[in-house]
């Protein structure tokens, strides 16, 4: 048990709601919230992660990238404890993590949208974000997450009686989005959330990031629109097979991002796509390449 008082152990939200209270462009960015020590991990005799540092500051987005294959994802199971660093240490606010268990990282306010759609298709779109939020929140205080859900997400709100497993595809990553934002977290995990979403529901998807950010939750986001990611990114981490090639600020990770990953996702939309989202800056003489694959 850590005996500060801006431990890791159990997270009552007091930070995200004083952020708030300051509103949005007040962020600050400050001390290590998560941090990443030469981290190994490995399936079975498979290794995947081969001394992975990194560190995500308190109230900011790192945009964490790398092509298919690389270990984002099991970066993102081993920060919210779904596997088991082999070795090397994973530290919250101070506090090692390390070998904590999954639903005591969750406690400590980590909060996991994994790869995929995580819902429960017998029940409705309500009984699956009361379940969500009632296992962290109580009963009394899940009723303020459905309103929060219902509020960034229209079209659940509209779907609400509807039997999760009759949604869209889309519909269904929403509501995995939406279970894991009605609590508010300390530090967001978030996995390819936009990966086959329609253009519209990407940028809604974004939006709903974007409000989480500025309401004080720092966010560790893997994504394949890189160029999303990066636009609403503070910091970026480049995976390549297994090992961090870069890490930094934004700026100071495009020409490694650029080089290593020439052919990005396209943006939502098409490759014309004039999405209304800032692009970051290409590295000279190397224009983006919003190009499929
Ligand atoms: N459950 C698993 N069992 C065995 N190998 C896995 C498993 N999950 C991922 N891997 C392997 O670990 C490596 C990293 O995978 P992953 O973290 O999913 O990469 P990314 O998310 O960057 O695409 C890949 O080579 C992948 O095949
Ligand atoms: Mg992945």
């Amino acid at each position: 048990m850590s005996a500060v008082g801006t431990g890791a152990d159990v997270w009552t939200g007091a930070d995200v709601a004083g952020a708030a209270a300051g509103g949005a462009g007040s962020r600050s960015v400050g001390q290590p919230l998560l941090e990443l020590r030469r981290v190994e991990a490995s399936y079975g005799p498979y290794r995947a992660l081969f001394g992975v540092s990194f560190t995500v500051p308190e109230g900011s987005v790192v945009a964490l990238v790398g092509s298919n294959g690389a270990g984002k994802s099991t970066v993102a199971r081993v920060v919210s404890g779904l596997v088991r660093a082999k070795a090397g240490s994973v530290w919250l606010a101070g506090s090692e993590i390390t070998r904590w268990p999954a639903w005591r990282m969750a406690r400590a306010g980590i909060a996991h949208a994994p790869e995929g759609r995580s819902v429960l298709a017998s029940l409705t779109v309500e009984e699956n974000l009361e379940l969500a939020a009632r296992a962290l929140l109580g009963r009394r205080r899940s009723k303020d997450a459905l309103d929060r859900a219902f509020g960034a997400f229209g079209r659940l709100a509209e779907r609400r009686h509807q039997l999760a497993g009759t949604l869209s595809g889309g519909e269904q990553r929403m509501l995995s989005l939406a279970k894991v934002l009605a609590v508010p977290a300390r530090l967001l995990v978030v996995d390819e959330l936009s990966l086959g979403l329609a253009p519209a529901v990407v940028d809604e998807v974004f939006g709903a990031l974007e409000a989480v950010r500025d309401a004080g939750t720092s966010l560790l986001v893997v994504e394949q629109h890189v160029d999303r990611a990066l636009a609403m990114a503070d910091r970026a981490v480049v995976l390549v097979r297994g090992r961090v090639a870069a890490e930094g600020s934004v700026a100071e990770v495009l020409p490694v991002v650029a080089r290593l990953l020439p052919k990005r996702a396209p943006v939502a939309g098409s490759a014309s796509s004039s999405a209304p989202h800032r692009s970051p800056q290409q590295p000279g003489g190397r224009p983006g390449r919003p190009d499929a694959e």
